[in-house]
């Protein structure tokens, strides 16, 4: 397993660690792919390059997987490649609080500014324990296995992803002090006082967990600069806020943004396959004049109700349309078993439910919803959307506000929430919105739907011009540069 270069020009090994892998399996041993940002990310890495990608056995059926494996890295053929994957199994209490009380939702609705603060959250005992003996306890069975996959390597680097994992590089570094650490989180990093909500040994943690790696990566300058106010105003630490970098321990870490790009050629041949023209067939069939989509996972920072109740004030204040428009909205369920998350899909049921009686007529329904995760169905729909709404709360990235654009084909307009990662290279294309302001949000549907055909054309070449820039191997060479140029500096001493 070799893939980067170290700086006496051994060749070191590459191990990927992430919670949720590149493919899920069942328990009769078939599989389905990962789903969300992080594995589309890493897809191209783990398929092109020598990679093990180690895991958390996250359903049945990764436990049975990784057990007749008997905990070690096996191969897996998928439509998007050949993977070498190690699943590790955490006790299941731990990694039930791990996932559904820490990552999802104490850390992601800090890392979203989802928290109702005067109502949510309490730390009690439960949200102490489940930082101690799951969080800390999933991300050290992941460390364990981290720290068997390079013994006896020289050089190893490891590639460390996102909020679930802020524990383990600490946990990894003091066993090898020789380890390189990167780690790339990608979500948002959100302004000190967000962090305050958890308690101040919880916080360190965290912070001792991120900083003990060599660089730290985000999708965005915003959330870079975030971090290093953190580091600075929470920890008390010497932040250098042009070059990026924290002084920690006589060590110096790197704060990079590297925005990740789609796989646009990928996203294509979807575009191009069968499956998607079946579907595309039938949106054909059904479709009115127009057509307004979203595709998102059921997440609440996804905003996908001020979305909703942006589209009945339209329809309220433009009968004219009535009959005329389809927001389509394939939103995929997802966390299903945090309590915050069941009760946001049924105030979205209720929700469509509601604006289709207020406008809809027997053979109209305004909106239609798809609670699916259907590639194919999700392509299509990108294919003849004439307007695209994505609106999140906060959102590290964002892929579907780049693929859409990627592969439509009727010159369809983006609303863009100014607040996603996404925003900082489309924001010149796109309708910006404020996600909060439902008013706003209101007048661009309008303003989408009614744009001049020359504007239309050139805000979409904008768009795919934008979006084709760069594509997910670029995103890894920017990361490998940066590996290879610290290493370099430390091995000549130039950093402590
Ligand atoms: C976001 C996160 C990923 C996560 C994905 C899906 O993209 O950054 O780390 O995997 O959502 O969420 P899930 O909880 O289903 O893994």
């Amino acid at each position: 397993m070799t893939s980067t270069e170290g700086s006496s020009g051994q060749r070191a090994p590459l191990v990927l660690v992430s919670n949720r892998g590149p493919v899920t399996f069942d328990v009769d041993g078939s599989f389905t792919r990962g789903t969300g940002g992080l594995v589309t990310a890493l897809t191209g890495l783990a398929t092109h390059r020598d990679a093990v990608w180690i895991a958390s056995a996250m359903t049945e059926g990764d436990v049975r997987k990784s057990r007749e494996r008997r905990g070690r890295a096996f191969k897996v053929d998928t439509p998007s490649g050949e993977f070498h994957v190690r699943l590790v199994v955490s006790e299941h209490e731990a990694y039930d609080r791990f996932y559904n009380v820490v990552a999802n939702p104490l850390l992601w609705f800090i890392q979203h500014y989802l928290w109702d603060l005067s109502n949510a959250p309490d730390i009690r005992d439960n949200e102490i324990e489940a930082f101690e003996y799951g969080y800390k306890a999933v991300n050290e069975d992941l460390a364990r296995t981290v720290i068997e996959q390079i013994e006896g390597e020289a050089e190893p680097v490891v590639m460390v992803h996102d909020y679930h994992l802020y524990t383990l590089p600490a946990v990894v570094r003091a066993a090898r002090p020789d380890v390189f650490l990167h780690h790339f989180i990608h979500i948002p990093w959100t302004q000190p006082d967000a962090w305050r909500v958890l308690p101040k040994r919880m916080r360190e943690e965290i912070f001792h967990g991120v900083l003990s790696n060599d660089i730290v990566g985000f999708h965005t300058r915003s959330y870079r600069w975030n971090f290093l106010q953190c580091c600075r105003d929470l920890m008390n630490l010497e932040v250098d806020f042009e070059g990026g970098v924290v002084h920690v321990d006589g060590r110096e870490v790197w704060v990079r943004s590297y925005p990740l790009p789609i796989d646009y050629e990928a996203t294509r041949k979807v575009a191009a396959s069968k499956r998607t023209k079946e579907f595309e067939a039938e949106i054909e069939r059904r479709r009115r004049k127009h057509i307004i989509l979203r595709v998102d996972r059921a997440d609440l920072s996804k905003n996908v109700l001020r979305g909703f109740t942006a589209f009945d004030r339209f329809l309220g204040q433009h009968p004219e349309f009535h009959e005329d428009v389809t927001f389509i909205a394939q939103l995929m369920p997802s966390r299903m078993d945090v309590p915050e998350y069941q009760e946001y899909l049924q105030r979205i049921e209720a929700l469509v439910a509601i604006v289709n009686h207020r406008h809809g007529t027997p053979d109209w329904m305004p909106i239609q919803l798809k609670l699916r995760d259907d590639l194919e169905e999700a392509v299509a729909a990108y294919k003849q959307y004439d307007a695209m709404i994505v609106n999140p709360m906060f959102d590290g990235m964002n892929l579907v506000a780049k693929e859409g654009p990627l592969v439509n084909e009727r010159n369809g307009v983006s609303i863009l929430s100014e607040n996603t990662g996404a925003h900082e290279e489309l924001g010149e294309w796109a309708l910006s919105v404020n996600p909060f302001d439902i008013k706003e949000t209101a007048d661009m549907i309008f303003r989408a739907l009614t744009m001049s055909a020359d504007e239309r054309e050139r805000r979409a070449k904008g768009l795919k011009a934008a979006v084709t820039e760069r594509d997910p191997g670029d995103w890894i060479d920017e990361q490998l540069a940066d590996i290879r140029a610290k290493s370099g500096a430390m091995t000549a001493g130039t950093s402590g």
